[in-house]
């Protein structure tokens, strides 16, 4: 049908008419709040490329966790910075490490918030790669052994759902196997399937200190350039036993969201990374954009794409903004 018979401005006329015939909806729901836990107590490290975002003591771990769930946002998911690091990033999987102690922490006051935690080892590793180093390389198979018992001390924790996120081949079979001969066959597995070698992680590198001291992650994460091989990223996660799928980065990947919705049936989640949120808070400080405007029409962009949920630093300024509309 053309011009004249058809008119696409008829159904935009109104905020009423465009409510009845949006095709997608941002919702409280979709929303995952990243939030990082270091030791101490009342401490509060604001992260200077992350306004509005801080290294948080449990205590105020727990508080923000309250007002997540006040909010109506269904889930967090949790960092960690230990005391220490060593070469097999020993503190990942300690009984008592900052993550195990937090998700405790958050399951006791705030039982119906669903708390996923990240799996990996650069945030504990003295060399700060997200495998062990053999050489100067990271060995993929030695890992794993290590990457399946973060999985299981977190779950052991109290963990709601495990999200690793180092990019090891084979991380996914191990950590099934190794969470149901744990006796935890119930805990989800949201793998980091296709996770791109970005440079939108800086501000998350720094918030966790966990910045690779030689080389890069080239070897094991994704190169940017690839759309194929992120589906096979994905294909082999699924066969493994993945239960959620995530593409990370978000924004400049939303082809690559769109691609493994369509061609997977498993629950696609994005990660709208630190990087992207720096630049918009940046851009808004300076008055150049519209900062709430941007952010939701980015979210909104993310879901539109295909992503089932999003883990974003928005969480609680969005959740925020869709309960005041
Ligand atoms: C750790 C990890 C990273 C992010 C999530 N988990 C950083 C990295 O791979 O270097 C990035 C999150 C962000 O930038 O917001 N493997
Ligand atoms: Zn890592």
């Amino acid at each position: 049908m053309l011009f004249p018979d058809y008119r696409p401005r008829r159904m935009r006329r109104n905020e009423t008419i465009r409510r009845m015939v949006r095709e997608t909806r941002l919702h409280v729901d979709d929303l995952i709040l990243p939030l990082f836990a270091i030791d101490g107590k009342d401490v509060k490290n604001p992260i200077p490329s992350m306004p509005g975002h801080s290294q948080l003591s449990i205590d105020h771990i727990v508080k923000t966790a309250e007002e997540a769930r006040k909010l109506g946002i269904p889930a967090v998911i949790l960092f960690g910075i230990p005391k220490r690091k060593d070469a097999l990033g020993t503190q990942a999987y300690a009984k008592d490490g900052i993550v195990q102690r937090a998700v405790k922490a958050i399951k006791d006051k705030v039982p119906d918030l669903m708390v996923i935690t990240d799996v990996c080892l650069c945030e504990y590793t003295d060399h700060g790669h997200c495998g062990m180093i053999a050489g100067d390389t990271v060995d993929n198979d030695a890992s794993l052994d290590l990457l399946a018992r973060v999985a299981v001390s977190h779950a052991k924790a109290g963990a709601d759902m495990v999200a690793p996120s180092d990019m090891m081949d084979g991380r996914v079979t191990e950590i099934r196997n190794a969470l149901d001969e744990a006796d935890l066959s119930d805990t989800p597995i949201m793998s980091y399937a296709a996770k791109y070698c970005s440079a939108y992680y800086g501000p998350f590198r720094e918030a966790a200190d966990s910045a690779p001291k030689f080389g890069d992650r080239r070897s094991y994460q994704m190169d940017p350039a690839n759309v194929r091989e992120a589906l096979r990223e994905v294909s082999m996660d699924v066969e493994e036993g993945a239960d959620i799928v995530m593409v990370k980065p978000a924004l400049a990947y939303l082809d690559i969201i769109c691609r493994i919705k369509d061609e997977f049936d498993l629950p696609v989640a994005a990660y709208n990374v630190s990087g992207e949120y720096a630049m918009i808070k940046a851009a808004a400080e300076k008055g150049w954009i519209d900062g709430k405007a941007v952010m939701l029409e980015t979210l909104t962009a993310i879901k539109r794409a295909g992503a089932d949920m999003i883990l974003t630093y928005f969480a609680i300024e969005a959740a925020q903004a869709l309960n005041d509309r």
